[in-house]
């Protein structure tokens, strides 16, 4: 087959790695790739977002499928325009990916089916948003979040009436994030663990991936600014089989079936951002592809072939279909740009990549890179995930950082406890 893979990050690596090694993969394009990408793949120079090229370039280029890595081209009907032209897609329609593009939307799917999540209340005004916010601090924290797509900077887990007052302010007086904050989500504030459990569903059947735990703040100890994620591991020590099946049958089932009853089923992966309190899971969030960097310790562990998985999906013969994870551990380690998650430095030149993929269970996935006269250098504020394989979450972390001390490149920062307190 002649596949096209959207985007160009870590999660993308991860997924072209795994579907070049695919019987059924003759060509694989990226749009647009990065460095590592483009040792497997062909990288066109197209941005993610931009449907009509892409749908135009699948046609020129008598693509079979396309495998869609982020949100944005999936909320924004990528997955729609390509079933026009009658290219498979990997990725729900816009209908379904509502689940990710719109919070409330998401929040009121999950109180129809009675699904487990925190208390909440929508609001395009204000004055009833703060008015709301006076009375429920008296009894429990808050936590805001716009309504629309806002690139992961959405959220404000508050910790104080004043912070959430801020919050408001910010979203829908001035409009800090654009139109995604003219509709907000208060919701009770959760405590737990969280765990992204990510599965592949075809409207019908839903097939778990193993948990991942992601580390999204920058720094050790959960300190610092929030990040598009520092690092995850699987598997997770708390992840039982109880509590994935209790995940399965209260949120993950129920809503698969409300959105197929709703005439828009959910065709894709589905991942179920939860929180663990006293032992029951509850939903944060819903994202309607993979996650990244979960997508860079799940590749490695999934046996079987990636293409033969969408095109189940696709087709809807999931519940034919098994899904297979090795039984070991991957734990990723995010080098990032100086500066990161705020300003920072790109085109600075990276060392030790070749020793770093010296160990059979080590893997290096990209994600902020380019090639500059034959250099590969820094493109962006994640640059590297650093992914090690083992036998238990121990020997797999030990294996990563063992990787991160051979790449030098100016400025790089790095979290040191990923996976180190399970
Ligand atoms: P979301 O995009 O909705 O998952 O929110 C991003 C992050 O904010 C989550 O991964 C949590 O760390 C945090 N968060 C979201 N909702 C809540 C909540 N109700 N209680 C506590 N933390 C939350
Ligand atoms: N790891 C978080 C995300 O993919 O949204």
């Amino acid at each position: 087959m002649r596949i096209l893979l959207i985007g160009g990050g870590g999660r993308e690596h991860a997924l072209a790695w795994k579907l070049r090694q695919s019987a059924h993969c003759q060509t694989l394009y990226a749009a647009p790739g990065n460095a590592g990408i483009a040792q497997v793949a062909e990288c066109v120079p197209l941005a993610a977002k931009a449907i009509p090229d892409i749908v135009a370039f699948a046609k020129r280029n008598a693509i079979d499928l396309v495998v869609v890595g982020p949100e944005s081209p999936l909320i924004a009907g990528l997955a729609d325009a390509l079933q026009e032209a009658h290219i498979l897609c990997f990725g729900p329609s816009r209908a379904a990916a509502q689940l990710e593009g719109s919070k409330a939307f998401a929040k009121q799917i999950l109180a129809e089916v009675g699904a487990p999540t925190a208390p909440f209340a929508v609001f395009d005004d204000p004055d009833a948003a703060r008015s709301y916010l006076r009375t429920r601090f008296l009894e429990h924290p808050c936590v805001i979040k716009a309504d629309g797509e806002a690139l992961g900077k959405g959220v404000f887990v508050c910790e104080t009436l004043s912070d959430a007052l801020e919050a408001v302010e910010f979203l829908m007086v001035e409009r800090g994030l654009g139109t995604a904050g003219t509709r907000i989500v208060v919701e009770d504030r959760l405590y737990g663990r969280e765990m992204s459990l990510l599965c592949l569903t075809d409207g019908q059947t839903a097939l778990p991936m193993p948990p991942v735990r992601d580390y999204k703040r920058a720094l050790d100890g959960d300190r610092g600014p929030n990040t598009g994620g520092m690092g995850c591991y699987t598997p997770l020590p708390d992840a039982t089989p109880a509590l994935i099946e209790a995940a399965l049958r209260q949120i993950v089932r129920p809503v698969i079936s409300e959105m197929a009853r709703r005439g828009t089923p959910y065709r894709g992966v589905l991942y179920a951002g939860l929180m663990i309190q006293d032992d029951q899971p509850y939903t944060l969030e819903f994202n309607c592809r993979f996650g990244d960097p979960e997508t860079q310790v799940l590749m490695p562990l999934l046996e079987g072939d990636l293409v033969e998985l969408a095109l189940a999906t696709i087709e809807g013969r999931l519940h034919e279909t098994s899904v297979r994870f090795a039984p070991r551990a991957a734990v990723c380690v995010v080098l990032a740009s100086g500066g990161y998650p705020h300003e920072y430095r790109t085109g600075l030149p990276i060392e030790g990549l070749e020793q770093a993929i010296e160990s059979p269970n080590v893997l290096v996935f990209h994600a902020g890179t380019r090639t500059e006269n034959g250099q590969i250098v820094t493109a962006g504020g994640r640059v590297l995930n650093i992914v090690g394989l083992g036998d238990t979450v121990a020997q797999a972390r030990e294996n990563a950082y063992r990787a991160v001390q051979q790449i030098r490149f100016e400025g790089m920062h790095y979290r040191e406890d990923i996976a180190a307190h399970g």
